[in-house]
């Protein structure tokens, strides 16, 4: 059994005090969902205030992204170490880092090693461009974003880590996947690429989260599928409406 998992990246929304404001709002409702593992991503300047509001409530802590190295002449960059002092959860390889800051399979790589190494739980972002899709190449895209970015991966670590099938023509355009469409990629693609990596009992414990224009209305359907194990949220996860999708997950 999969414990479903709810995440909301807040991308880059929110000040401290409006941060703080949205935690207090959204706290008692997702501690009344024990069965569903929810992580809240804000921006990297509101994680150590969060992190206290956050302490002992069984609601999780995320960063959006860190750099692989563990110190060093990186400017603008924020370590493992660094991260952890706040967090155990971070997002890796989101669409709009591989669009807008160069991130790269390699890349992701070198994060995902530097997370786990760090005792990080990473939620590992995949998924194919519209031009991609439109082409019919969605099952190769993922093949090679599972096969290099989750490289020399040790067996005994990799249940932990979340994979978030994204396809970059869902999120943030209110065009979602179908909740049939994205599970076949979850069941026919990622999972099997992932049991040829560590074999099918562990790639059967990882949690393969879908993402892209999730909302109230739309996120049960995706939850009654059969490899679809939560969601990472965008725009949703910046209102109350985030509970309703939390709530959603209860299995
Ligand atoms: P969206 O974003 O829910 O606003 O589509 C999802 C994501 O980018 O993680």
């Amino acid at each position: 059994m999969r414990k479903p998992f709810v995440a909301g990246n807040w991308k880059m929304n929110k000040t401290v005090d409006q941060a703080s404001v949205l935690v207090q709002e959204l706290l008692p409702g997702l501690q009344a969902v024990p069965e569903v593992e929810k992580v809240l991503c804000p921006p990297f300047t509101s994680l150590m205030v969060l992190s206290a509001q956050l302490a002992e409530t069984g609601v999780g802590l995320g960063a959006q992204n860190l750099h692989w190295e563990a110190s060093g002449a990186y400017t603008g960059e924020v370590s493992p170490s660094m991260v952890k002092e706040f967090c155990n959860y971070v997002i890796i390889g989101h669409s709009e880092r591989r669009a807008y800051f160069a991130e790269t399979d390699e890349t992701v790589n070198k994060k995902l090693k530097a997370a786990l190494a760090a005792g990080l739980t990473p939620i590992v972002c995949i998924g194919e461009s519209l031009e991609e899709y439109e082409a019919g190449q969605t099952s190769e895209v993922v093949k090679r974003q599972v096969l290099q970015g989750f490289k020399e991966i040790d067996n005994a670590i990799a249940s932990q880590i979340v994979v978030a099938y994204e396809p970059i023509w869902a999120i943030g355009t209110g065009k979602a996947a179908t909740s049939e469409g994205a599970n076949a990629v979850h069941r026919d693609f990622i999972r099997p690429v992932l049991a040829s990596l560590f074999g099918s009992a562990i790639a059967q414990s990882i949690r393969i989260l879908y993402g892209g224009s999730v909302t109230a209305a739309n996120a049960a359907e995706y939850f009654k599928t059969s490899d679809i194990d939560g969601a990472l949220v965008g725009g949703a996860s910046l209102k109350p409406d985030f509970l309703k999708i939390v709530e959603a997950a209860r299995p």
